[in-house]
């Protein structure tokens, strides 16, 4: 099945599969949202279905869970389990000190509680999300509903204070309504282009009364494993300081995935 996989799907779906490794019997795993925490789950739901692991899920999503359950994974809310072992997502854009943007998906405030509430955060993602500064991708912010303009001109006027390159913002659309996030939330998205100071802007952002929480993930990321299409990963653990090259077996993986759905 892998072999008609494209290549960026090959290289998140390597991803995923060496992520698994770190999910140990009996585990509380938080499951991330996206294109690539899809392959995760449905690589822990093999794990499941063939060789009996016990674990329960969090997920971070509705829809996470939706495919959570398909493919078998006991699914329990975070107020069941309270804490987590391991949390495995993707993200938006990472850079050397595996800080992220993330909330592409409009997940991110779902997926900064799992992943706080975490003894481990994995992230998996491609080599098209490396990045030397954050900011290239736009940051999604999740705001309130109601004020949500005034919300979006007070954050444009914050941003010309801080170290950024661009100050736009834009409310994301699904067709020509606003999208609404799993909490019933709106997403800004932030034009910034380059993050001078992530830490500076996370902060000043969240205590704008309006903000339900930021995309910018710091200091949470312990582990990054990046899938390339041709098999290989690297594994960058950043408390250990290590970088491990490996390659991926993908010819066992028949009948595991149609589609990713995301
Ligand atoms: C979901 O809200 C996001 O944080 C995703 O984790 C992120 O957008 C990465 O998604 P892909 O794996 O689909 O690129």
């Amino acid at each position: 099945m892998t072999a008609q996989l494209s290549p960026i799907d090959k290289a998140k779906y390597v991803a995923a599969r060496r992520a698994v490794e770190f999910v140990e019997d009996g585990m509380r795993v938080g499951l991330g949202t996206g294109s690539t925490a899809a392959w995760m789950v449905r690589c822990l739901g093999e794990l499941i279905r063939d060789e009996g692991m016990k674990i329960t899920g969090v997920a971070t999503s509705t829809r996470t869970a939706k495919l959570a359950a398909e493919v078998g994974i006991p699914v329990k809310t975070l107020d069941e389990v309270r804490w987590l072992d391991l949390t495995i997502d993707g993200a938006d854009e990472y850079d050397p000190n595996l800080n992220l943007i993330k909330g592409g998906g409009g997940a991110l405030l779902q997926e900064k509680i799992v992943a706080t509430a975490s003894d481990q955060m994995i992230v998996i993602a491609d080599l098209s999300k490396q990045v030397d500064t954050l900011g290239a991708y736009p940051l999604p912010v999740e705001v309130i509903p109601f004020g949500w303009q005034t919300t979006k001109a007070l954050i444009e006027e914050m941003l010309s204070n801080l170290d950024v390159m661009g100050r736009n913002s834009s409310l994301r659309l699904n067709g020509t309504d606003p999208f609404r996030t799993d909490e019933g939330n709106f997403i800004l998205d932030l034009h910034l282009r380059r993050i001078g100071n992530p830490t500076q802007l996370s902060l000043v952002l969240n205590q704008i009364p309006g903000v339900v929480e930021n995309g910018l993930f710091l200091d949470i990321c312990d582990v990054l494993v990046i899938g390339n299409a041709d098999g290989t990963v690297e594994v960058r653990d950043i408390n250990n300081g290590t970088v491990e090259h490996e390659r991926i077996d993908i010819n066992d993986t028949e009948n595991l995935f149609v589609e990713t759905g995301e």
